[in-house]
């Protein structure tokens, strides 16, 4: 290991001070040290020994089962390799070294078993996903930063044990400093941190809800975990944007605003860009009247001191669940013989938005588009316009509308589709929810998601890949007079309605990826039940927010308690947040499709799209993804795809992502199919590569559990033997 790379994050400062012709400058984009490649996260990489003409000799060279899967896992992880050890999470969350050239372990680090005692309450019901892990040395230490559930671990890189000396024995708790009772509200890190210096910058996933943490930003000292900065991403009073709330007391009630995709970071210039979500409650914007800064922004913060350098906000009064899905890409490009230094943002719209980093203005115009501006939801009040990107191309398309529709299946079922799309709402991104249900198109995840684009710097090209899956949102009413004399069950009813309904649907069938919960008395007890509640489990947030007996209602309303149902229930009481008693809830996340299960809308379904950001112009759009009865025709329709793709100077794209399960790579330059392998489960999650002794790897994670598709616990290599 060269002194250089020992010494403090690795190749990044090398990559980022490279105008000095410091010596790790050859080792510039060589290595995958942080999560999404580089801290600039354009996902490429220099290696080149797998190229366009050898890459159809690619071979599996090691696998890595860590054996934790069960049947709702998954593993969303792009792993990070540093001095030829690989670090990824297993679908437990479970952090691993492995030798990178081997797969061989060297240590596994599993907070609920190994230390029980840290995460006393939150056994594996609080586990989320974790998509990557933070890696910081110098000459004394190096550490690992991830967390799982609402804690943040530090862990020794060579001996996968807790450091300690960091926070409260090597653990901050996620619910610290800010400034709310978070004690009982849902937070958790489904994306690592990034460093700067001697920081760890962090932000957070909370709920969608209203009952929501807010999501500041938050930086910590690597060596103890002292806070030493935090950004309100809801302003407080006196502070910028805290105008754009209507209501003055909404900053202390509201929630969201959270950076959930991680970072990006301009090291040199010393500015992190945090790509933001959506304000709490999601659908439903009457108590959080006003644009709502700093949901879905691009806000870019002094990495030093978190202040505010510039911010543009890519969605006014965000009512769609529109957050910011990845943080974005940094980029270079010339315009009118002058280099700009640029970021690239993809949306789960579909859009792209090109700024200069340096002060937030538009490399092509963006224009506010009027936008309809009623709701016929009561309390409602829209934003007016909303920006569009001129000049850049859309990568997804951006209405469902008749001429659209599924034209693979029979007329008859056709005809159902036409019916049910003329009872709703569609035809433009920005059509308000309705009672009726109004087609979210692109959908709830994206358009763009999480894996994030890759960029070429030797092209220009920027790689996204779409979803294209119509959904559909659908509100309801809350249930106005309340009887005097409720039973449990009737408001055991109502309590899930309002907490329950937007994700398990209006009849406990499940909605998108959230389960069935009928016949669940098989399953849980009431005691059991109430941990689940209290705790959450992954993507299901926790509800300890509601009181007992309130659970305990909404125990016997799903559960069919009998001995509990006609109780009288006297536990409105309770004094919850005004805030967080939202008139309108959802049906939940509805996929909009045929009866057979496929999307009701015309392939493709997913896209891999090459976008040449010095023209705004697509170079070329491939469907990606196969399904297999289509394929067989002849038909190419792309599937649902989560994961990113990582371009190398080798001429290659790599991907996998889709829910057919296969690992691909396509010509940079023309997308064209050059080889494709199929994994045992789907890699939903972004892959590496890295070198090891001269030989070029690359690999993935393959988690499954999303799309139907079945969950395991495998990383797999692949090098040219
Ligand atoms: C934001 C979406 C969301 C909300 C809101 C939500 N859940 Fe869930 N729920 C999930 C997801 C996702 C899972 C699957 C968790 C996993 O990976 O095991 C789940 C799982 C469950 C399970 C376990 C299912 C099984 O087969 O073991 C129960 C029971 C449950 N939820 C009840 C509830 C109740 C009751 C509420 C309201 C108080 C609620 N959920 C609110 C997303 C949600």
């Amino acid at each position: 290991m060269s002194k250089i790379k020992s010494v403090f994050i690795g190749g990044v400062v090398g990559l980022m001070t490279c105008c000095t012709g410091c010596e790790s400058k050859q080792k510039e984009y060589q290595n995958w040290e942080i999560y999404g490649g580089t801290k600039d996260n354009i996902r490429y990489s220099k290696l080149a020994q797998i190229d366009t003409s050898n890459v159809n000799k690619l071979e599996q060279v090691w696998e890595f089962s860590s054996k934790d899967h069960d049947q709702n896992t998954q593993i969303q992880t792009n792993p990070i390799i540093v001095d030829q050890i690989l670090f990824g999470i297993s679908p437990k969350l479970k952090l691993f070294a492995l030798e990178a050239a081997t797969g061989v372990q060297k240590w596994i680090f599993d907070p609920y078993e190994i230390h029980p005692d840290e995460v006393k309450g939150q056994g594996y019901f609080s586990m989320n996903v974790a998509r990557g892990v933070t890696y910081f040395s110098d000459q004394k230490t190096k550490r690992l930063f991830y967390a799982a559930g609402p804690n943040l671990f530090c862990v020794d890189a060579d001996t996968g044990t807790l450091v300690k000396e960091f926070g409260t024995n090597g653990k901050l708790d996620l619910h610290q400093d800010l400034d709310r009772d978070a004690a009982s509200l849902y937070i958790a890190m489904t994306s690592p941190g990034i460093i700067y210096k001697d920081l760890l910058i962090i932000g957070s996933r909370v709920n969608e809800g209203a009952a929501a943490l807010p999501g500041y930003i938050r930086a910590y000292d690597v060596h103890t975990g002292a806070l030493r900065w935090k950004f309100h991403t809801i302003p407080k009073p006196g502070e910028l944007g805290y105008e754009s709330w209507e209501d003055k007391q909404a900053w202390k009630n509201v929630g969201g605003a959270n950076a959930w995709a991680g970072f990006s970071l301009d090291e040199k210039r010393g500015i992190v860009y945090a790509p933001l979500g959506s304000a709490s409650y999601d659908f439903y914007g009457g108590k959080r009247k006003g644009n709502n800064l700093f949901a879905n922004s691009i806000l870019a913060l002094d990495a030093a001191t978190g202040k505010r350098i510039w911010h543009f906000q890519t969605i006014h009064h965000d009512v769609w669940d529109r957050d910011l899905p990845t943080a974005p890409a940094l980029v270079s490009l010339v315009k009118n013989g002058k280099k700009i230094d640029a970021l690239a943002q993809p949306t789960k719209g579909g859009l792209v938005f090109l700024l200069d980093r340096t002060n937030g203005e538009p490399l092509f115009p963006i224009e506010e588009l009027q936008v309809p501006r009623y709701s016929e939801l009561i309390g409602e009040q829209l934003a007016p316009t909303q920006p569009w990107p001129k000049g850049i191309e859309p990568f997804a398309r951006q209405a469902f509308t008749e001429e659209d529709i599924n034209s693979l299946v029979e007329i008859e079922e056709q005809k159902e589709i036409r019916q049910k799309l003329q009872s709703l709402s569609t035809g433009f991104t920005f059509n308000p929810p309705t009672e009726k249900g109004t087609v979210i198109f692109p959908g709830f995840d994206g358009g763009a998601e999480w894996g994030g684009p890759a960029y070429d710097p030797e092209t220009n090209l920027l790689y996204v890949n779409s979803n294209e899956m119509p959904w559909i949102l659908t509100m309801v009413k809350k249930q106005e007079d309340i009887q005097e004399t409720e039973t449990y069950s009737s408001a055991g009813k109502r309590l899930y309605q309002m907490n329950c309904m937007s994700c398990h649907g209006p009849d406990l069938k499940g909605s998108g990826h959230h389960p069935s919960l009928l016949n669940m008395n098989s399953k849980y007890t009431l005691d059991t039940f109430h941990t689940l509640l209290q705790e959450g489990r992954r993507m299901m947030p926790a509800f300890s927010q509601l009181s007992e007996m309130e659970r305990d209602a909404i125990a016997s309303y799903v559960l069919d308690l009998k001995d509990k149902k006609e109780m009288v229930f006297n536990g409105n009481q309770t004094a919850t947040n005004p805030y967080w008693d939202m008139p309108y809830t959802s049906t939940g996340y509805n996929k909009f499709l045929t009866k057979a299960g496929y999307p009701a809308i015309n392939p493709p379904w997913g896209t891999l799209n090459a976008i040449d950001l010095n023209t705004g112009k697509i170079q070329w759009k491939i469907p990606l993804g196969e399904t297999q009865e289509f394929l067989n025709k002849g038909i190419h329709t792309g599937t649902e795809n989560y994961g990113g793709p990582v371009v190398t100077a080798g001429g290659l794209v790599f991907i996998a992502a889709t829910k057919d399960g296969m690992f691909r790579a396509f010509n940079k330059h023309s997308g064209k199919l050059v080889w494709e392998t199929k994994l045992p489960y789907p890699g939903f999650a972004t892959p590496a590569t890295y070198e090891v002794n001269g030989k070029q790897f690359i690999v993935i994670a393959c988690g499954g559990g999303k799309l139907g598709a079945p969950s395991g616990s495998v990383y797999l290599a692949f090098a040219l033997k």
